[in-house]
């Protein structure tokens, strides 16, 4: 007879399977049953606190359950739980896109609209949709997307044909829509700086756009930053490239900031760092605070008019999710944007940034790590391998220290939430230091 499972963790490997996990070894590395949570710090079932050093999964602003927002998605309940954005409008929505809208990129172009959906793949899934929709609205018909090696925007099959990382992409690779690869801005040779590493770039986009730029309907890039990639910075010269080469072949600029928005380079948006206005900008993660699921697409009047028409005429954006603009999602977000503003949170992000970096200089020496990235508070740490799954021991120990950290690979990742203090911003580069220690 099958014994009932007992504890929490029995109860999880009976009935749950979690994503980017290897259930073949789930319970040896006796995961956090995670019980509750306040501002950055986290606590187990046996009441020990950890202080969230990834912001959950890169989502956090101020930290968790931050009471302002935690009131608006309680008084948005009280008002309106959910109804459907097709066809009906909401408070909440319209506020939604005024906000986002109101902290817009700006330069060369204006972002004047707001397309909502679930999570950061269902935006960048959206945004191509609309790039290549656009593209046969305005007589082009073009299919190819150009994505860069190394990028990462989601799990959905679009999300994935525009990235470029083999271990989570290749096994997909019959099912995924036919791209154009350029060498990543961020993967540079021992010695190379990044604005050579940029400039050789530049190249391969120029040399792929001039032998198939009218095929091309938007080029996708992560600005500034591939997270999932491990946090490879790269030089903006990249960015402002991008942008031309677009405009000059006719093709849109996708900017995803699923990762990089809301403050978490030190700037409200990356692209702000090369003063590039990207045609369709996607965000998402931090967009509510790091509590609720919402993602949007903001786009120029230019694309956004390539779909009007009579209804007879099918240039409808055939496209949508039954929980688009979630109001108590919307709200949460709303009042995050708000009180980032009040706050003055993105001047802070960039300040921890700093501060980050001067307390990891130290650790930058340690012999067990090769090289350290970070731009804001976007932060990774290549480790030395030692044997299998190094980043995930040196995470393990962390935890040990009183830390969460989450590896990619053998990049230890650091994302604080942007509203840390000094006090725990040097907690957290001690436990990671404490880690390296205990690991090598
Ligand atoms: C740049 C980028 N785009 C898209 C995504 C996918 O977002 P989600 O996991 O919310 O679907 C991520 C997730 O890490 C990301 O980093």
């Amino acid at each position: 007879m099958i014994k009932a499972p007992t504890s929490w963790l029995q109860r999880d490997a009976a009935a749950v399977w979690h994503p980017f996990t290897q259930h073949g070894q789930w319970l040896d590395d006796e995961p956090l049953v995670v019980d509750r949570a306040e501002g950055p710090w986290i606590y187990d079932l046996d009441g020990n606190r950890y202080l969230d050093g990834v912001s959950s999964l890169w989502v956090t602003t101020f930290g968790h359950r931050t009471p302002e927002i935690n009131r608006a998605i309680t008084d948005q309940l009280a008002e309106l739980d959910h109804f459907t954005f097709l066809g009906a409008t909401h408070r909440p929505g319209i506020e939604l896109a005024e906000e986002l809208l109101r902290r817009a990129p700006e330069g060369d172009r204006r972002l004047s609209k707001v397309f909502f959906a679930g999570d950061g793949s269902s935006a960048v899934e959206a945004a191509m949709k609309m790039a290549y929709q656009y593209s046969v609205q305005t007589g082009r018909a073009r299919q190819k997307f150009v994505r860069l090696d190394q990028a990462y925007h989601g799990d959905t099959l679009g999300a994935v044909s525009v990235g470029g990382i083999d271990l989570f992409h290749a096994t997909y690779q019959p099912l995924l829509l036919e791209t154009l690869e350029v060498g990543s801005p961020g993967v540079r040779r021992p010695g190379q700086s990044a604005g050579d590493r940029a400039t050789e770039c530049v190249g391969e986009l120029d040399a792929v756009m001039a032998e198939h730029g009218g095929e091309v309907c938007a080029i996708v890039v992560e600005p500034m930053v591939q997270g999932a990639a491990g946090m490879l910075t790269y030089d903006p010269l990249f960015l402002r490239a991008a942008r031309r080469v677009a405009d000059r072949y006719g093709a849109l600029l996708i900017g995803d900031e699923v990762a990089t928005g809301i403050g978490r380079t030190g700037r409200m948006w990356a692209v702000e760092h090369a003063d590039v206005v990207p045609d369709i900008l996607v965000c998402g993660k931090g967009l509510t605070g790091g509590c609720l699921p919402l993602s949007a697409a903001m786009v120029t009047d230019e694309v956004y008019q390539a779909f009007l028409g009579a209804p007879s005429q099918s240039r409808t954006f055939f496209h949508g999710h039954t929980y688009t603009a979630n109001p108590p999602a919307a709200a949460a977000a709303v009042a995050n944007l708000r009180l980032m503003t009040e706050h003055d949170l993105v001047d802070r992000a960039a300040r921890l940034g700093d501060r980050l970096g001067e307390l990891l200089k130290p650790v930058a020496d340690h012999d067990g790590v090769t090289e350290v990235r970070r731009l804001g508070t976007m932060t990774g740490i290549d480790v030395r391998p030692m044997g299998e799954r190094t980043g995930a021991r040196v995470c393990r120990a962390a935890l040990r220290h009183g830390v969460w950290i989450r590896p990619l690979g053998d990049t230890v990742i650091l994302m604080p939430p942007l509203a840390l203090s000094d006090v725990e911003v040097e907690f957290l580069v001690e436990a990671v230091a404490a880690a390296l220690e205990e690991v090598y």
